[in-house]
């Protein structure tokens, strides 16, 4: 019997020590690092954001492949779940690009930043996402919307569009809207989509009134009350918009404000802390990293304040501190479970030469009076919020 009792003890003591050594159990965040999955393979959801729901994480993001190839869309949008943050679980593919060529989706779109919220009326996990159609570059700035019944899909996608077609936002000036008899002299002409002084001086929110205006870099964000907004980079990335969505989540609603007007804000993520709303963007220089940006507001319609540079410390793998973000750049805000005022800023670094190994940087926020700081941290676990 003891000899049992003995053999069984040496089977569970084996056991334990060879599930320690497969060390699949992760217990802090670990900036910059591989963040493997459950099958040991570095977390793919690139330009991510994390959705709660029924006691479980779902992380969805870009799939990106090896390569420059991989600064297109080749697979969609990965999902992976977690209970803790630390552990993550491979969950598939939750939106495929099409392999039809007529379809808006069709591989090698560009398919950035997917944000998957729930709707409590409908029931259904609502995806939008930045598109640019294939080939085409960055010039088409859609947003794309899909669909689904579960969290992790399938998501069937609905369709792309241009925010806002025939309205005017809710700060518009005069000036702008008698601009609509000039916009014809736009018609033909390119901006960069980066900081320059010619984009400002023209009518571009005039120009896109009919048509619906451009939608980049975007996030989502469900308030308290259930109402949803749309958060995107427009106006030839000059100029933030924040469009409220409609009660099924899957259109604009017909209003919004312009934010930061001409201060080329993208990555844009926002979160709600003590009745106060909080953003993290950043400035406009494609993969290459810039200052991290903030700005808070005691009403998500404003008036929005920007802050100073949050950022502190020095990432010591690049060397790189709060001029470049640590070398990221701001996706989402995860506000964190079962913990009081707790939200964690996430960040990519992005790697456009192979951009399947861009890596991931996720900081405690800390927040004091009416602002907040990111403090880098090369490992830290969610102990800092108790
Ligand atoms: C960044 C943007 C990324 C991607 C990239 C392309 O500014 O945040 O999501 O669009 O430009 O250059």
């Amino acid at each position: 019997m003891t000899m049992l009792r003995n053999a069984f003890l040496a089977l569970w003591v084996l056991g334990s020590s060879v599930s320690a050594l497969a060390g699949t159990a992760r217990t802090a965040f670990v900036n910059g690092a591989l963040w493997p999955d459950n099958n040991g393979v570095h977390i793919n959801a690139h330009g991510g954001g994390i959705l709660f729901h029924d006691g479980v994480y779902y992380w969805y993001g870009e799939h990106k492949v090896e390569g420059q190839a991989g600064n297109v869309a080749h697979v969609g949008v990965h999902v992976y779940t977690s209970r803790d943050l630390y552990n993550w679980t491979d969950a598939g593919i939750a939106l495929k690009v099409s392999d039809d060529p007529a379809s808006e989706i069709t591989k090698e779109c560009v398919l950035e930043r997917p944000k998957v919220i729930f709707n409590r009326k409908t029931g259904k996990f609502v995806m939008w996402f930045h598109l640019e159609l294939k080939g085409q570059g960055y010039n088409a700035a859609r947003s794309g919307v899909a669909v689904a019944d579960a969290p992790t899909g399938p998501f069937t996608y609905l369709r792309s569009l241009r925010p806002d077609a025939g309205v005017w936002p809710d700060n518009v000036t005069d000036a702008q809207k008698a601009a609509l008899q000039t916009v014809d002299q736009l018609k033909g002409r390119t901006f960069s989509g980066g900081p320059n002084a010619e984009t400002p001086k023209q009518p571009i929110l005039a120009r896109d009134f009919a048509g619906g205006q451009m939608a980049r870099d975007m996030t989502l964000f469900v308030d308290d009350d259930g109402q949803a907004y749309h958060l995107f980079a427009s106006e030839e990335n000059s100029t933030l918009h924040l469009s409220l969505l409609s009660d099924d989540y899957l259109s604009h609603a017909g209003r919004y404000i312009r934010l930061f007007e001409h201060r080329w804000h993208e990555a844009p993520a926002l979160c709600k802390r003590q009745g106060r709303y909080w953003m993290i963007t950043s400035g406009c220089t494609g993969w290459a990293p810039n200052a991290a940006r903030a700005a808070t507001a005691p009403s998500i319609w404003g008036p929005w304040t920007e802050l100073d540079n949050p950022c502190r410390g020095v990432n010591p793998q690049n060397g790189q501190g709060p001029e470049k973000t640590f070398g990221g750049q701001s996706t989402f805000i995860l506000p964190v479970q079962g913990k009081k005022d707790a939200f964690i800023a996430m960040f990519d670094i992005w790697r456009p030469d192979n951009a399947i190994d861009g890596r991931t940087v996720w900081l405690p926020m800390r927040f004091e009076g009416e602002r907040f700081t990111l403090t880098w941290a090369d490992t830290w676990d969610l102990g800092v919020f108790e």
